[in-house]
Formats: C-alpha cells, sequence, structure tokens
C-alpha cells in the first residue's frame, strides 16, 4: 500500500478515525475566517503558481540561506530549473512586476492562501509541504505600512481568540548596515571559532548573522557580549523603525524588542518581526515578515519598490488552536435523506434529489439499492434533520411525510412543496451556499 511521503499529509472528511490534521470543514472555515479578516483590511487575492524558475527564488530568497541551500524540490524540464515555491514572496514581487500592478495606482495590498515546500527534517509544527497565508504591500515606504502589516497578523490570531502570542520585533537596517554589522560580528567572533558548532562556524563564513540564531547554550552566552545590529543602522532606517513602534504603541500592541530576531530569507531591509507561541513547543513561530524594499530591483527592476509583508503557516495555527481548547465547527449536514422503497421509487429519488439540488438545498440518498432499514442508518448518520421515505404509496398520492430525525415528528407535505417546506425548517432559511458565497 502506498502511503503519503512523510512532511505531508492528507485533509480528511470530518470524523474519519486516526486523522493526524483537522479535518477538511475546519480547514475551510479556518481560510474563511483568515480571508474574512484580510478583506476587511482591504487586501486582494493573487493566486501564483505552485513551481517557479529556480532563479527566481535564488535571488529572490537569497543565495546563502538554508532555504536555497538545502530545501528546495528542485526539478530540470527541458534545460530549465525549476523549485516547488518554498515561499510567496517573490513570486508575488515577480507578478507584481510582470503585470505592472502599480500601474492599477495606489498601494497594492495583497494576499494569498496556498501550499509551499521545504525539504525540512519534519517533526511537529515542521512539515515538507505546508500551507502559507499572508499579506504583501506593495509600493508604500510608510512605518504605517509596516505597523499594519503587524496589526493584519495579530488580528487573524483574535479572530480565533488567541490573544497571547508574543511579537518579537527587530530593524535589520540596510545592506550596507548589515555589512558593517556582519565584518564586526566575524572579528567579535573569531578568537571563539574553536569553541563553536560545525553549523556556527560554516554561518561565521557563509551567513554571519544567521549565528544570533543559534540555540546552544555557550554560543548564546557569547552573544550576550556580541555587537549589536541596532549600534550600526543609519539615522533613516533607525527613524523608520522608531515611527513603526510609535504606530504600534498608538495601536495598542505589545511588543518585544529582540536585537537577535534575524529571519531565514535574505530581502529583508529595516523592519523584521515574528509572531510566536509557547503552544508550538521547538518551532515557536507562528507567523513572520518584514519589509523588503530592495527585492524588486533584485528581481530586474529600475526602481525601489518598497514593500512590506508576512507569512504565516496553517499547520501551526492549528496547533495553537488545538492548545487553546478551539471548538472546530462540525461539518455541515444535508437538508434532508431521501429515502426510496421499491425500484420505481429509487429512480425517482435519483431525479427528484438533483432537482432539489437545482434549488439550493444539500441532498443525500442512496446509490446502492439498500434497504430501507439501511438507508435510514444512513439518514441518522449523516446528521440530516429531515428523513424523507418515498414509496409506491407517496408516488401515488403526491404526498409523503418529512420526518424530523431528532424528535421523530412527522409532517405531511406534497412532494412538489418539499422544497418550500425543507427551507422553512432550515435556520434563518438561508440558502445552503450563503456561507461559500461570503468567501471573498
Ligand atoms: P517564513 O518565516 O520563512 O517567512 O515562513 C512564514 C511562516 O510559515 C512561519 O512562521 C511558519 O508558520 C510557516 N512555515 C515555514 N516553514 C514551515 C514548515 N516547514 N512547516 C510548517 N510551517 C512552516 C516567509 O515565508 C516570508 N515569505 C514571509 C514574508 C512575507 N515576509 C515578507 N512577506
Amino acid at each position: 500500500m502506498y502511503q503519503n511521503i512523510p512532511g505531508t499529509f492528507d485533509v480528511l472528511p470530518a470524523g474519519t478515525e486516526g486523522a493526524k490534521m483537522p479535518p477538511s470543514p475546519t480547514w475551510r472555515h479556518v481560510e474563511r475566517t483568515v480571508r474574512g479578516v484580510m478583506q476587511r483590511y482591504g487586501f486582494e487575492e493573487i493566486r501564483t503558481p505552485i513551481f517557479e524558475p529556480t532563479e527566481l527564488v535564488a535571488r529572490g530568497v537569497g543565495q546563502a540561506t538554508d532555504i536555497v541551500q538545502k530545501e528546495m524540490f528542485a526539478f530540470e524540464r527541458s534545460d530549465t530549473q525549476y523549485v516547488l515555491r518554498p515561499e510567496v514572496t517573490a513570486p508575488v514581487m515577480r507578478a507584481y512586476l510582470q503585470h505592472h500592478l502599480g500601474q492599477r495606482g495606489g498601494v497594492q495590498k495583497l494576499f494569498y492562501v496556498g501550499p509551499c515546500f521545504r525539504a525540512e527534517r519534519p517533526q511537529k509544527g515542521r512539515f515538507r509541504q505546508f500551507h502559507q497565508f499572508g499579506s504583501e504591500t506593495i509600493g508604500a515606504a510608510d512605518a504605517r505600512a509596516d505597523a499594519e502589516t503587524v496589526a493584519l497578523m495579530t488580528d487573524v490570531y483574535r479572530a480565533f481568540g488567541i490573544s497571547d502570542a508574543r511579537l518579537r520585533l527587530n530593524s535589520l537596517g540596510s545592506p550596507s548596515d548589515r555589512e558593517r554589522y556582519r565584518a564586526a560580528l566575524v572579528d567579535y567572533f573569531a578568537p571563539y571559532e574553536d569553541d563553536l558548532s560545525d553549523t556556527s562556524r560554516r554561518r561565521l563564513k557563509d551567513n554571519p548573522l544567521r549565528l544570533l540564531d543559534t540555540k546552544i547554550e555557550h554560543e548564546q552566552r557569547l552573544l550576550e557580549d556580541a555587537p549589536r545590529l541596532l549600534d550600526f543602522i543609519d539615522e533613516e532606517s533607525q527613524a523608520h523603525y522608531d515611527a513603526v513602534k510609535g504606530w504600534l504603541d498608538d495601536l495598542g500592541m505589545p511588543f518585544e524588542e529582540d536585537p537577535l530576531l534575524v529571519r531565514g530569507l535574505d530581502y529583508y531591509t529595516r523592519t523584521a518581526f515574528e509572531l510566536e507561541s509557547d503552544a508550538l513547543g521547538a518551532q515557536s513561530a507562528l507567523a513572520g515578515g518584514g519589509r523588503y524594499d530592495l527585492l524588486a530591483e533584485e528581481l530586474g527592476a529600475e526602481q525601489t519598490v518598497p514593500a512590506v509583508g508576512f507569512a504565516a503557516g496553517f499547520e501551526r495555527l492549528f496547533l495553537a488552536l488545538e492548545a487553546a481548547g478551539y471548538d472546530a465547527p462540525v461539518a455541515p449536514a444535508p437538508d434532508v435523506f431521501l429515502a426510496a422503497i421499491g425500484e420505481e421509487a429509487e429512480a425517482f429519488v435519483f431525479k427528484k434529489a438533483r432537482r432539489l439540488r437545482g434549488e439550493g438545498l444539500a441532498v443525500e440518498s442512496d446509490l446502492m439499492g439498500r434497504s430501507l432499514k439501511a438507508q435510514m442508518r444512513e439518514a441518522n448518520r449523516s446528521g440530516a434533520p429531515y428523513a424523507v421515505v418515498i414509496g409506491g404509496r407517496e408516488l401515488e398520492a403526491g404526498r409523503v411525510d418529512a420526518k424530523h430525525m431528532p424528535t421523530g415528528e412527522e409532517t405531511e407535505v406534497a412532494l412538489d412543496g418539499l422544497t418550500a417546506f425543507l427551507f422553512e425548517q432550515r435556520a434563518g432559511g438561508q440558502p445552503a451556499e450563503a456561507e461559500a458565497a461570503q468567501d471573498t
């Protein structure tokens, strides 16, 4: 028997024994809530392909990053190298430039929901195919865009009742600031090089800022006296950072300044942030993001395009929801189960079910000519509030008994009036697709 690849998972229907992930109705509900918050903030959805040229991702995310060095799912076709996208910011910027979205005028506020791929070692909260939602605000240099991104990110979690996540904030300055800082960091660590782990020694050479991410205790102690990036950032970056903090204060959003916060992607300038939760264990980041004013030029734009965004993993959101005891909504039940007795009624029910569905009702019926008893068991299992049994007698009279499943009470209705009756019974009289229609 084939199994799904480790680090991936199936999203299954509700009530599947042994499922490791929330069922599809929960995913749908959570996605809908996320889209609702995005829409309230004025973001429009963008969908980009799952695979992109390797060069786009390597230039965008950064050649020296772990993602590009070790975690890409890559393949080749007709001499072109492709990767499954490890993130969506570089693809969104590619689409922005390719389609001249800036010409629509004003700031472009885009959001996305979809799968990403990183060949990491799978563990709790870390997958090889995971699912991100995120936003990119393109064309806004003002610190308010950074603060709005942080507020949007935080409000997604608030929409689910999660308000205890910690917001870590830092400024990474400009590339030249970071260049000077990098040199200072290398100088500082040089005398300790022999004490460093293999990974840190490699990082010292390839990507010294990643040393700040070390989880090794004695290296963390060394970091306490290491030079601070914030002491190297230029006046403009400092002013921008102060402005972001000011706006966050104005919004009443608590944050922790963390001078050791560096992100695993190279495109950031100035603002960087992460939202953390204790519910997650080792992979404590719920979401992260920052400003990336130079990415557009890196991808070939002639001018600087200021931009800021965030992305978050659904899988980690689910872990936080589980820890918070979040009650996922139950799967929607059909409006009615139509049971048939005899071949003539079976043929009738088969057609009637389709007609009712066309009128906006959710209808289930039997497909296997099963006994009435088996059909009623199925009706019960389906959670439909009504079951209607149709046999020769009902067909002849043109009337049926609609059985209210929770009470057993029966109401006689004309077959022609069944649709109207079922709509009346439905709480609020909403058509079945109403919930879906609210999707942005
Ligand atoms: P990132 O920090 O690499 O940033 O990923 C964002 C979020 O995706 C993480 O906080 C985490 O929730 C989730 N995530 C990442 N890798 C995995 C994984 N292997 N398994 C499960 N979840 C994962 C970015 O991707 C940037 N594009 C964010 C951004 C948008 N910056 C500016 N705009």
